[in-house]
């Protein structure tokens, strides 16, 4: 057998695929075959990275949970975080076990056969992808990084990224990514609050830099996950997570788009929305609403628009899908001001409740939730404003303003109610015939005397 120096995993994956004989010799590099402390390892235990981590300690891994954060490490130990209940069980038996083990120290990770990245991906205030905590995580990660792991990078992100951020840093560490380390992009699919399809029943995607290294996430997939779908490569992963949520945005942004024409033709958004439902081929219903949140639909199409930007190109109709969803919150608001006119008030003065704050059902997320910026431009414009939302039971600064959560929302007299978000335990049966209610969920069908935004 002849003995080469190869420093490239790629050409290494080649010549093993093959068949030809082959050897790695690597100087002052770590050798694989080590034994790990853990078996994964989760870097960001946040909405996707703390059921990931549960879902692995389930299928009976050693699992190291790492976060940055004292107080979330802090919160996940005292169980004072948002989860579907079967992941509050999951929680309380990992917290129990001794193979479960919370960690701010990032040398840990280096104990860990596997380590998983999910940090946010988050946009700044110009809808420019903000990447600036994956790149500090990833060079966490490759600091840390010994031979005979794999890097599974699953934060959102463009296409080419975890081979610049992994896989070229990888390098200048003399560490051979294919070789010596395997490195593979997997897009996560979890739907915080919505228990309809669990963590286990979701497929995943994977590519791997090469097709060892997506075979390492494979397996590490499959441990709890039913359906593995390979891809070419890391960077079609990659893409097919901005597909999917690109997908998702521009028909949010048509759902809106009919809801605004169903009300000029005097016709029921729902209900056409529910009959086209009907067809079993070519339609996915879309609900239309006061705008989007999370960390997904308002962030990862600028993902792909901020890519493309470079290459001069734009995606116009996925532009003017975003721009429409944007416009959405103050949409809301001229809505509300419409509404109250009808009933003699204006926006100053008025007192307005807007129930459930949070992004979406049943979560304690506020992150781009639109009724911030909706509570931000009522306050602007003079109205009294305070919420109801038994996941935030006191109040919640927006703005740099205290705005105060009503326990008895019947006592808060409202002018003006603003269904923002309808949580499935939310109690509406205070409201009554004489109560002005904006159903910005479309959803509230049994409130009658409803105005539809
Ligand atoms: N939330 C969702 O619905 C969802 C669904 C699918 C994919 N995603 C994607 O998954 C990724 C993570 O999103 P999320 O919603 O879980 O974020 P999150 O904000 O809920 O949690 C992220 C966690 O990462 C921690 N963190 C930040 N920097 C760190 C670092 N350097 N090292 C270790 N931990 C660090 C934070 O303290 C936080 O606890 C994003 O790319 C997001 O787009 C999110």
């Amino acid at each position: 057998m002849t003995t080469q120096l190869i420093t490239d995993g790629l050409q290494a994956q080649k010549q093993l695929d093959s068949g030809e004989p082959w050897a790695v010799k690597v100087r002052n590099r770590p050798q694989p075959g080590r034994d790990f402390d853990y078996d994964v390892a989760i870097v960001g235990m946040g909405y996707v990275g703390l059921p990931t981590a549960l879902a692995h300690h389930v299928s009976g891994a050693k699992v190291l949970g790492f976060d940055i954060s004292g107080k979330r490490i802090g919160d996940i130990k005292a169980r004072e975080v948002d989860l579907l209940p079967t992941d509050h069980q999951r929680l309380a038996s990992a917290l129990a076990s001794d193979s479960w083990t919370l960690s701010q120290e990032s040398t840990d990770l280096s104990r860990a056969a596997a380590v998983i990245v999910c940090v946010p991906t988050p946009v700044d205030g110009h809808h420019v992808p903000d990447l600036s905590i994956l790149a500090s995580a990833s060079r966490m990660v490759v600091q840390q990084a010994v031979a005979g792991q794999l890097i599974l990078m699953t934060s959102t992100t463009y296409a080419g990224c975890t081979r610049e951020m992994i896989v070229e840093p990888l390098r200048k560490r003399s560490l051979v990514p294919g070789a010596d380390i395997s490195v593979a992009f997997s897009p996560e699919r979890i739907n915080p609050g919505v228990s309809d399809f669990s963590i286990e029943d979701v497929p995943r995607v994977v590519g791997g830099y090469t097709s060892r290294c997506r075979e390492a996430a494979v397996k590490l997939l499959a441990s709890y996950t039913g359906t593995v779908h390979r891809t070419s490569g890391m960077e079609v992963a990659e893409m097919t997570k901005l597909l999917e949520n690109t997908f998702r945005a521009v028909n949010i942004a048509m759902a809106n788009e009919f809801a605004q024409a169903c009300q000029v033709l005097d016709l029921p958004v729902q209900e056409v929305i529910d009959s086209a439902a009907t067809k079993p081929f070519g339609f996915m219903p879309f609900t239309p609403g006061p705008g989007v949140g999370g960390h997904c639909i308002p962030c990862d199409p600028h993902y792909l628009l901020w890519q493309l930007r470079a290459h001069n190109m734009s995606l116009p109709v996925i532009a003017a899908a975003m721009e429409g969803i944007e416009q959405r919150p103050a949409q809301t608001v001229a809505r509300c001001a419409q509404v109250l006119s009808n009933t003699g008030k204006g926006l100053l003065g008025s007192r307005v409740l807007v129930v459930g704050l949070a992004y979406k059902p049943d979560v304690a997320d506020l992150r781009e939730s639109p009724a911030l910026q909706i509570i931000d431009k009522l306050i602007a414009a003079g109205a009294d404003v305070a919420f109801y939302d038994h996941h935030f039971p006191e109040s919640v600064t927006v703005n740099g303003k205290q705005i105060i959560g009503c326990a008895k929302p019947a006592e808060f007299n409202a002018d003006l109610v603003l269904l923002h978000t309808r949580h499935a335990a939310a109690d509406l049966s205070w409201i009554n015939k004489e109560t002005t209610v904006l159903d910005a969920t479309y959803r509230a069908e049994e409130l009658t005397h409803r105005v539809l935004l």
